[in-house]
């Protein structure tokens, strides 16, 4: 199908059949997805962790506010983590990356704040996202993006100490009753032309 096709098609699914699981075959072409995802400098400062676990996905659903129902019926949830200080993704760039990006952080980012820095990191993952959602599209399975989640909670609860999660991301197949499909309700988006320009 073609690719404007796929996106017109998208949605952010709100209600999930809970008897339909992704399968393996899908969920492995997802993670090497994820793992292909383009970062500035190659930078790649993230990990995403599948949670297919009920008891771990139902505990991430106690904290993720109005997204718990979607979480606990959805396949599985994908939660999106970005590294969350200057020294450890130092370490990371210094070991892996050739020199001349190690050397464009170091000349244009290094000796910036922690939190700008930090906040660098996070709009890498954010790529990723969009990656993800466009390939969740592509292979017909619905997706719910969802930064509203609890950070420091999910940090607890899937032990993470060196990454902070940013956002999760449901992924399995909609209810067909789910009113929030295109089908149903159609798409809102601003005016083409107040956002989309030519010169
Ligand atoms: C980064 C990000 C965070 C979002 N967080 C949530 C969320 O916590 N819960 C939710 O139901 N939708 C969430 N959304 C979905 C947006 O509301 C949705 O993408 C937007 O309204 C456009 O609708 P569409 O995705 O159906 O085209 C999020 C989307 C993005 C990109």
């Amino acid at each position: 199908m073609e690719f404007l096709n796929n996106i017109q098609n998208r949605y952010t699914t709100k209600k999930y059949d809970n008897t339909k699981k992704v399968s393996e075959e899908d969920i492995k072409k997802l993670k090497h997805i994820l793992h292909l995802s383009p970062s500035s400098i190659n930078s790649q400062p993230w990990n995403f962790i599948f949670v297919s676990d009920e008891e771990t996905k139902n505990k991430l659903a106690d904290a993720s506010f109005f997204n718990a129902e979607r979480i606990k019926d959805a396949s599985h949830v994908v939660v999106f983590n970005t590294i969350n200080n200057k020294s450890f993704f130092e370490k990371q760039i210094n070991e892996n990356l050739p020199e001349g990006a190690v050397g464009y952080y170091n000349a244009f980012l290094k000796e910036k704040p922690e939190t700008e820095v930090v906040n660098w990191l996070s709009h890498q993952v954010y790529i990723a996202l969009g990656v993800f959602l466009s390939a969740c599209a592509n292979m017909d399975i619905d997706s719910t993006p969802m930064e509203g989640i609890e950070p420091e909670k999910y940090a607890e609860i899937l032990k993470l100490d060196e990454h902070t999660p940013l956002f999760a991301v449901a992924i399995g197949y909609r209810d067909e009753n789910d009113a929030n499909q295109p089908t149903i309700t159609a798409k809102q988006r601003l005016c083409f032309d107040d956002v989309i320009k030519s010169i």
